[in-house]
């Protein structure tokens, strides 16, 4: 491997020693930060998530909440669950573990979410505040991104990033993120012609569709920085959604695991934090 792996793993051991000062700070003032979970159903990959989320802010002193609802759940008891947390001053985060069963209507679910207490930033008002670069609760993934590239040096303002996927949780806000840092932006999808040659022309390349092998060696630019979303099993093993090639090509790639993930996590609690001290006054 050429490329300078972005070690996701060592940036996130830092920033998460500033959350536990943060976290330590909050409760010398008297204020326990504190993060809901719900869970609905039992798919075994949110289920690990969860579970990541919860070890995760317990080292940091966050207290974690875990509400598990059976798959069944009928929508207006999970939008009351909601309602009472947005009540619970006690509460300084929710977030409502994605995705939902197919019988629920996820936009109704986030909608119900105080956009105060959105620490995913999933809720319309914060995508509308980050469209207009005020701000916002920022989504965790694109905001792991975001800090990644910088840990690294790696200049935004000017370079062409090209995206490919445009879900809620990453394709879209990493796309609203980078033009409110100066970047030119493309977004490529599935229905893109010719992906490679778009793929080919960006400096900084991020790659979120959820499929194995979505780029690979001959759709990067020699050097370009490498940005690895996915997380796919397969065969037992891990794969992010780049092809084992472009580690010869990329001048800086992310690895799976390793790269992006554990900055999620990183910034889920950065994020509780900020709600609490924003909740504080
Ligand atoms: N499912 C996969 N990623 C996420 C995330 O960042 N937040 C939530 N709530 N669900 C997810």
């Amino acid at each position: 491997m050429s490329a300078i792996k972005m070690d996701g793993k060592a940036v996130t051991a830092k920033m998460n020693a500033l959350s536990r000062e943060r976290a330590q700070r909050l409760r010398a003032q008297g204020i326990e930060p504190h993060l809901a979970v719900i869970l609905v159903g039992d798919d075994p990959a949110s289920q690990t998530y969860v579970g990541s989320k919860e070890r995760a802010c317990m080292n940091a002193g966050i207290r974690s909440t875990v509400i598990r609802l059976p798959g069944d759940t009928a929508q207006e008891t999970l939008i009351e669950k909601i309602q009472e947390l947005n009540a619970d001053k006690s509460v300084h985060g929710i977030l409502v573990q994605l995705p939902l069963p197919m019988h629920l209507n996820a936009d109704q679910v986030i909608e119900a979410i105080d956009p105060m207490k959105d620490v995913d930033g999933f809720h319309p008002i914060n995508m509308g505040k980050l469209a207009l670069d005020l701000p916002a609760s920022v989504p965790c993934t694109p905001a792991g991104i975001m800090v990644l590239l910088s840990e690294y040096d790696i200049e935004i303002p000017g370079s062409h990033v090209v995206i490919v996927g445009r879900s809620r949780i990453v394709g879209r806000p990493m796309a609203l993120l980078m033009i409110n840092a100066h970047a030119t932006v493309t977004v490529c999808n599935t229905r893109t012609p010719n992906l490679g040659e778009i793929t080919r022309q960006a400096d900084i390349l991020v790659v979120a569709t959820g499929h194995r092998n979505t780029v690979d060696a001959s759709m990067v630019r020699e050097g370009a920085v490498v940005i690895d979303v996915g997380i796919n099993r397969f065969e037992g093993k891990l794969y992010g959604d780049v092809a084992a090639d472009v580690a010869d090509k990329a001048g800086w790639l992310t690895p799976v695991p390793g790269g992006v993930g554990p900055m999620t996590v990183a910034m889920l609690l950065s994020n509780t934090l900020d709600l609490a001290e924003m909740q504080r006054g």
